[in-house]
This record gives structure tokens, C-alpha cells and sequence, in this order.
């Protein structure tokens, strides 16, 4: 199909059709109807026997690149498991290994908002695959200082605020006090901010 497109469409409208394309596919790929590859399966029971952090790091590790640095993110969690969070945020996903230790080494979350300025498709799918029952991942993609971006998490977030936000994003000074300042009022009062 791909090849008979190419054959018959020239050059620049293909170059403008593409952005309108990846679109449609990103959508048709994040709506669940995509099928997931089978070696997933066995991921999830081997995932469903994990139980100490540093186990869910190295699994974080193999299956996302995780960047954090093991003692630092291990202690988080740690301190994060006695708060309890339920709703927690991420700013600056990249490949989502941070994101998938909050879902996973915190069996309290049940809301996850991660965001980036481009979205790992592949490993959003793996994410919201491995995910716990009744855990509810989203995605953001943008810039985390557009107004559209703050409007739709705010959108999905609702009449809840976040227990935790991880603010990892745009690392220049201005970048990460942008991002404390937009979201402050989405983390509830008694809530953590936590600035990578
Ligand atoms: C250090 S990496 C994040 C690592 C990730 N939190 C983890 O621990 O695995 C920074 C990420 O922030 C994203 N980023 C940078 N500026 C951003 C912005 N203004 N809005 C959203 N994401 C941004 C980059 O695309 C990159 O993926």
C-alpha cells in the first residue's frame, strides 16, 4: 500500500501529506486497537513478581533506559511510598522509565500525567500495557510552557490536583522556574514538587 502511494504520489505532496499522516498514525497507535507485540506478555507476569524497587529499577532499566541515577530514585521512592501518592505528573518524560517506577513502585497512583515535548510511541504503548488495573496513564505532548499544554493538563487533572510532580524538562534555570511557577496551583497544598 505504502509503495503504490509512493509510486503514484510525487515527492513535495507526500512531504506535505507526512505531518497530517504521523498524526493519524500516532492517534490510531495510542487508541488501544493497535496490536502489542506478544513478547509484552511475558514482560507483564515477569513485572506482576516484581516487588523491591531496586528490581523495578532494573526493569525500568532494560525496558526504557531509565536515566535517574539508582540510589537517588530509589530513595525517592522510598520516602514517596509512606506519602501515598494518587495523582502524580512528570515534565520531560523522554523514554518513560521515570514514569513507569511512579506507576509501578507506587501501587497508591492512580493517575499518571507524563509529558513531553515529543512522545516515545512505542514506549507509551508499553507503558499503558504493563500498567496496574484501574491505573489511568496519559500523555502529553507540547512544550510544558505553552498555554495549550498547562490548559490540557489542567483538563485532565479536573477537580484534582497533583500529590507529586516531577519537574524534569527544560533544565535551564528560567526553563525549570517556569514550569514550578505554571503548575504550583495543580499540586495540592501539602503536595511535593520535586525539581531534577
Ligand atoms: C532529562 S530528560 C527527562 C528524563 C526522564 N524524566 C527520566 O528520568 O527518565 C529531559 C526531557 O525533557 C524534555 N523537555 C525539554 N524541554 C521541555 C519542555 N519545554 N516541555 C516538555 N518537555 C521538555 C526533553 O524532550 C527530554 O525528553
Amino acid at each position: 500500500m505504502i509503495g503504490f502511494i509512493k509510486a503514484i504520489l510525487p515527492l513535495p505532496i507526500r512531504d506535505r501529506l507526512r505531518p497530517g499522516y504521523r498524526k493519524v498514525e500516532q492517534r490510531i497507535k495510542l487508541s488501544g486497537f493497535w496490536p502489542n507485540p506478544s513478547s509484552w506478555q511475558q514482560k507483564k507476569r515477569i513485572l506482576a513478581q516484581v516487588e523491591c524497587l531496586k528490581d523495578f529499577y532494573q526493569f525500568a532499566s532494560d525496558e526504557f533506559e531509565i536515566i535517574q541515577n539508582e540510589p537517588e530514585i530509589v530513595g525517592l521512592l522510598e520516602f514517596l511510598r509512606e506519602k501515598q501518592p494518587r495523582v502524580v505528573g512528570e515534565i520531560g518524560m523522554k523514554s518513560g522509565g521515570n514514569s513507569f517506577l511512579f506507576m509501578q513502585a507506587l501501587p497508591s497512583v492512580e493517575t499518571m500525567i507524563s509529558m513531553d515535548l515529543q512522545l516515545p510511541l512505542e514506549n507509551v504503548r508499553k507503558l499503558k500495557y504493563l500498567a496496574r488495573p484501574r491505573q489511568n496513564m496519559t500523555f502529553v505532548q507540547g512544550d510544558s510552557s505553552a498555554p495549550q499544554t498547562i490548559a490540557r493538563v489542567r483538563t485532565l487533572l479536573a477537580k484534582r490536583q497533583f500529590d507529586f510532580l516531577f519537574i524534569d524538562g527544560d533544565h535551564s534555570y528560567e526553563g525549570v522556574k517556569r514550569d514550578f511557577l505554571n503548575y504550583r496551583s495543580m499540586v495540592r497544598p501539602g503536595g511535593l514538587d520535586c525539581l531534577s
